[in-house]
């Protein structure tokens, strides 16, 4: 029987992403709700929530709703060494202090990836609240990576079919396509199916992004740098993408597993800050197809 929890599950006109309403995140998720929330998240894969006055408890108990437990963000980040809550809330901003950005990702455009592709287990989800935002851009992109995988012809399929592709985190480059052969020993890094199998739901996955996909392992250089340019062009797709214009008090979540991210320019000269939590993934299978 499904119990009245009262909120309300407005899924996005492009059939990709839904909106949360009627649920005040502040203080305990009823057990109810979380459920509910947790499903949603692997049905509609990026959640919104408007108008939430979150605190960093607040925030850390939503992220607990989504089972396997939250991670330090950004491990490189300095503020996860001294606040309280060292443990998982990260800052998101180009707030400097003596010229260093006290967060991670401060500056302008970040192309398409997936949180935490580059470790065995990539996460479950991240979350993001906006706690301060610029007044035109820094928009957040998803991509539907499963229309993405549905909308591969029969061929491509074939070339994939068994293939896995190495991933890589550079904290520098958040605008370039990642280099195809990166120096291993430098960057953390990790290979991954080409297609993965959604862990809770299933379905296929195209598992490619251009800012940490290296290269298709087991291809020559030159075939699997033509295939991948050819694959990145589904992760770009203003079809299959929901745009996130940020207002203050959003809180969104995104399932990493089921789609790539990216975000758009703004002006350096207005604050950005949110703050990110992430919660805790698997490794990841091939998908069959
Ligand atoms: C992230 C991220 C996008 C943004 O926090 O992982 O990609 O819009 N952020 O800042
Ligand atoms: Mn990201």
């Amino acid at each position: 029987m499904t119990r009245n929890t009262g909120l309300t599950i407005a899924p996005f006109p492009g059939g990709f992403g839904a909106e949360v309403r009627q649920i005040d995140l502040a203080g305990e998720v009823p057990a109810e709700a979380a459920a509910e929330l947790d499903a949603a998240l692997d049905a509609h894969t990026v959640l919104v929530f408007r108008g939430q006055d979150l605190n960093e408890d607040d925030q850390l108990r939503l992220a607990e709703v989504f089972g396997g437990g939250t991670l330090r963000s950004h491990p490189d980040e300095k503020r996860a060494e001294t606040t309280a809550h060292a443990r998982a809330i990260g800052l998101v901003t180009n707030i400097r202090e003596n010229g260093k950005p006290i967060g991670s990702l401060p500056d302008g455009e970040l192309w398409f990836h997936y949180d935490g592709a580059f470790i065995d287990a990539p996460y479950r989800a991240t979350l993001l609240y906006a706690v301060e935002v610029p007044d035109s851009g820094g928009h957040t992109l998803f991509a539907d990576m499963y229309r993405a995988f549905d909308a591969l012809d029969p061929d491509t399929r074939a070339v994939l079919r068994g293939r896995t592709c190495l991933h890589y985190f550079d904290h520098v480059t958040y605008a370039e396509r990642a280099d195809p052969n990166p120096d291993l020993d430098q960057v953390r890094h990790a290979r991954h199916p080409a297609v993965i199998r959604h862990p809770h739901n299933g379905r296929p996955v195209l598992y490619v992004s251009p800012l940490q996909t290296a290269r298709i392992e087991g291809m020559n250089a030159a075939e699997s740098a033509s295939l991948l340019t050819r694959l990145f062009a589904y992760t770009e797709n203003p079809d299959l993408i929901y745009e996130h214009v940020w207002r203050k008090g959003d809180l969104v979540i995104w399932d990493n597993w089921g789609t790539a991210h990216a975000r758009t320019d703004f002006p350096a000269d207005q604050t950005r800050l949110l703050r990110r939590s992430i919660v805790r993934g698997k490794p990841l299978a091939e998908a069959a197809f």
